[in-house]
């Protein structure tokens, strides 16, 4: 088999793997709250392409830890990206009705239980990585992964890169603010998914911890600049949102700035940056390198 093909197939069985997860984890009898955990399932499940757990198994599992020792963090990543979906698409925020395929949450429902679907699923997710037994992962290599979501959801990541975009519409930012922006709010989360990764195998500091924290901020990214290139360039079918919609809204973003050709050359730039931190991992790190050029290569 070659390796293309044998990327291809772990990157399936990841996702599986992932999909069972969260399935577990939304598992909700309870009655009273039977509308907001459908539209949670309805915005979790079943969709999306799921390459914030597949980090942290494929970190993981580079260091030599077992998958399940990983479930955890791999569903609450994935649980905090889809709260952040929600909330991004509201209409306060990027105002989008198609997601994944499917009217947003706040379409499929409405606004209120979009709201309550982000802050439930957030609280799902800490809840999910402090975990419910102690078989896996020592407490301390825990709580340092709790620690590293919420830094890169809060202020300094998600929430505030969040922030910066919404005070720039409408206006341009200068090259390195929106880098910033681009670096808060998607790659610190995709930063923060291969830290959980490497904390998840009983790797907590030292210069092998601190390249793939690099890795994963330089892939997050050119994960956003190439987010920002299909937007312009990609197909919405294929997508499964519209394109156009950041031109529409005034948003800045990469193509807006330097011009379609000069930000998939910086895609291309900073895959390049995240391949080169993996230098000290060596051949261990065959599918994070796979997963960089996956990440600009992708059409959707
Ligand atoms: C979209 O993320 C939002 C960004 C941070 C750019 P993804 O492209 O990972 O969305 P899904 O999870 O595959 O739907
Ligand atoms: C989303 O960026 C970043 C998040 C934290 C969700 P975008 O607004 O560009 O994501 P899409 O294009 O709507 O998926
Ligand atoms: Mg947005
Ligand atoms: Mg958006
Ligand atoms: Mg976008």
């Amino acid at each position: 088999m070659d390796a293309g093909n044998d990327f291809q197939l772990r990157l399936k069985r990841w996702r599986e793997r992932c999909e069972q997860q969260l399935e577990r984890v939304l598992d909700s009898r309870d009655r009273l709250t039977q509308r907001l955990h459908e539209a949670m399932r309805y915005s979790t499940l079943g969709g999306g392409k799921r390459l914030r757990p597949v980090l942290v198994y494929c970190t993981g599992e580079a260091l030599g830890a077992d998958a399940a020792a990983l479930d955890n963090a791999a569903a609450a990543v994935e649980l905090i990206h889809v709260y952040s979906l929600v909330h991004d698409d509201l209409p306060a925020m990027d105002d989008d009705d198609l997601r994944r395929g499917r009217p947003t949450c706040h379409k499929a429902f409405d606004e209120g239980t979009a709201v309550l679907v982000g802050d439930a699923l957030q609280a799902l997710a800490f809840e999910v990585l402090a975990g419910n037994d102690d078989s896996h992962l020592a407490p301390a290599l825990r709580l340092a992964q709790l620690r590293a979501l919420a830094y890169g959801i809060g202020v300094y990541g998600m929430a505030g890169g969040q922030a910066i975009d919404l005070a720039a519409v409408g206006s341009t930012l200068d090259a390195p603010s929106l880098e910033t922006m681009h670096r808060r709010k998607t790659g610190a989360l995709i930063e923060a998914s291969v830290r959980l990764g490497a904390l998840g195998a009983g790797l907590a500091s030292g210069a092998q911890f601190d390249a793939l924290a690099r890795y994963g901020a330089e892939l997050g990214l050119a994960f956003q600049i190439h987010d920002d290139v299909l937007d312009v360039a990609g197909d919405a079918a294929q997508l499964g949102k519209l394109t156009g919609a950041d031109a529409a809204r005034g948003k800045p973003t990469y193509p807006s700035l330097h011009g379609l050709e000069a930000a998939q050359a910086l895609a291309l730039h900073h895959r390049d940056q995240a391949l080169a931190a993996l230098t000290p991992l060596g051949e261990r790190a065959t599918t994070l390198r796979q997963l960089a050029h996956y990440v600009v290569d992708r059409n959707n």
